[in-house]
């Protein structure tokens, strides 16, 4: 169901490389409340992905950027104001990958190469698009601007690697450039820490299908899927959260929040009398 909560807003989506992916459905979710978009992704997920065919449900130019690199990220940003003839209004970064993770390395064995690789995509290239956005005042005054986190910025989860390193960044990213923008321009930037997610950056993510189930036996109402945080983001884009920055805010069905549940402990007491 629509309610108009973007009508007249322009927006940058980093992220949707298919229609598993969560930029990807906040992406339809943003033009169905309204919104005017630009897609953005690195050419190869371009090739290999399916973003073209959101474009063309979303009316949507692609144009691509690594987002780890400024000159991309300035010619993306110029062009995107180009083709809205002026500021946007947000801007979702819904950008991961570990080099580390993908090969199997485990933390205590780590490449430090493929190590600041996580941390350029994973964190950094947060601050670099928000400092090009900034530069060239691209983005109007009460915008807002969102990136998405995992709980193991704060919590160890056995298998998240140099990924948990990385959100823990983004997450102090979003606070120390949330004050700048924010005193400047009324420019909110906040964290979205979501569920255990099937995408393609979820399937990458050791003993993925475990941790789902856990979570959602922990969590009082369940795992949020991938089509629940497009909603939260529509929130956070929408002129009825002006006033919230520099936040992470679990979008986790209360996992967050939880030590043990009852279903939880049933499947436990199971296992273990299974296998004492
Ligand atoms: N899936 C989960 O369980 C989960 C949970 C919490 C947070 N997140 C976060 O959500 C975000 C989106 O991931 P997803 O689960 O939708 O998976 P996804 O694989 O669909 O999206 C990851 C995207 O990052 C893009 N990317 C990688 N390197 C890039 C670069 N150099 N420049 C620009 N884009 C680049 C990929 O092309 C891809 O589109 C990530 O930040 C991820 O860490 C995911």
């Amino acid at each position: 169901m629509a309610y108009n909560l973007l009508k007249g807003k322009k927006g940058l989506i980093f992220g949707a490389l298919n229609d598993k992916s969560i930029a990807w459905k906040t992406a339809l979710r943003a033009y169905e409340e309204g919104a005017q978009l630009v897609l953005t992704n690195t050419p190869v997920a371009i090739r290999m992905g399916e973003i073209n065919q959101l474009a063309e449900i979303c009316n949507a130019p692609v144009i691509p950027a690594d987002a780890t690199n400024v000159d991309d990220l300035e010619h993306l940003v110029r062009k995107s104001m180009e083709h809205f003839g002026g500021k946007f209004d947000f801007l979702l970064h819904s950008i991961g990958m570990s080099p580390n993770v993908r090969k199997g390395i485990p933390y205590d064995d780590i490449n430090y190469d493929y190590y600041l690789k996580t941390l350029d995509i994973s964190a950094l290239s947060f601050h670099k698009i928000i400092q090009v956005c900034r530069k060239l005042d691209s983005i109007n005054e009460w915008g807002s601007i969102v990136a998405l986190s995992y709980v193991a910025a704060q919590r160890t989860l056995f298998g998240y690697n140099d990924m948990a390193d990385a959100k823990a960044i983004l997450e102090s990213i979003a606070r120390s450039f949330g004050y700048i923008y924010g005193r400047e321009k009324r420019i909110r930037i906040n964290t979205i820490s979501q569920s255990p997610t099937l995408t393609t950056a979820g399937s990458g993510v050791k003993g993925m299908d475990s941790l789902i189930d856990f979570t959602e036996r922990m969590s009082p109402l369940g795992n949020a899927d991938a089509d629940d945080c497009a909603d939260y983001c529509i929130t956070l884009f929408s002129d009825l959260t002006r006033k919230v920055t520099m936040q992470n805010l679990f979008h986790d069905g209360g996992f967050s929040s939880m030590g043990m549940s009852e279903k939880a402990m049933n499947q436990y007491d199971k296992s273990f009398r299974e296998c004492p």
